[in-house]
């Protein structure tokens, strides 16, 4: 049984730099999320680092962060059923070049990094995620 969920979803630097936020918030829209909070923020190197900590031990940790902290992001707080999952399904594979048809990071995604969008991987840390940006 699905319930009504929250999930953080991020326009990454690379989407929001070829103006695709308002396109990607319409396919949002049009698959039943209503986007309850919006902002378009750009954060320091070191809120990227604290946002993406889980990857702390991965090679691609300083790059990630870079690159989240390089220009504006678009962050949201998406609302529907099943919303973690869902979006998750509707932004595709992380690697753009493994992302299915009809999906977010297949039709906008230009490489692993720049994959144009971030969504909640459970609903524990959708909270968390959320708490990180919205929280006042
Ligand atoms: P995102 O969903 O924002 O979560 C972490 C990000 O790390 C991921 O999207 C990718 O953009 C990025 N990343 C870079 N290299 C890798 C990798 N090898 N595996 C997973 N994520 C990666």
């Amino acid at each position: 049984m699905s319930s009504i969920e929250q999930t953080l979803s991020i326009i990454k630097p690379d989407a929001v730099e070829r103006n695709l936020d308002n396109e990607i918030k319409e396919i949002f829209r049009n698959n039943g999320f209503k986007i309850l909070k919006e902002k378009k923020i750009r954060i320091e190197k070191s809120e990227a680092e604290q946002f993406y900590k889980v990857h702390e031990t991965k090679p691609f940790y300083n790059d990630l962060c870079s690159y989240l902290s390089s220009g504006p992001i678009v962050v949201m707080v998406l609302e529907k059923n099943n919303s973690v999952l869902d979006n998750r399904e509707l932004m595709g594979a992380t690697n753009p070049k493994d992302a299915a048809e009809g999906t977010i990071r297949k039709k906008y995604g230009v490489s692993i990094d720049k994959n144009s969008v971030h969504g909640s991987d459970s609903v524990e840390n959708a909270k968390i995620e959320i708490d990180f940006f919205f929280k006042d």
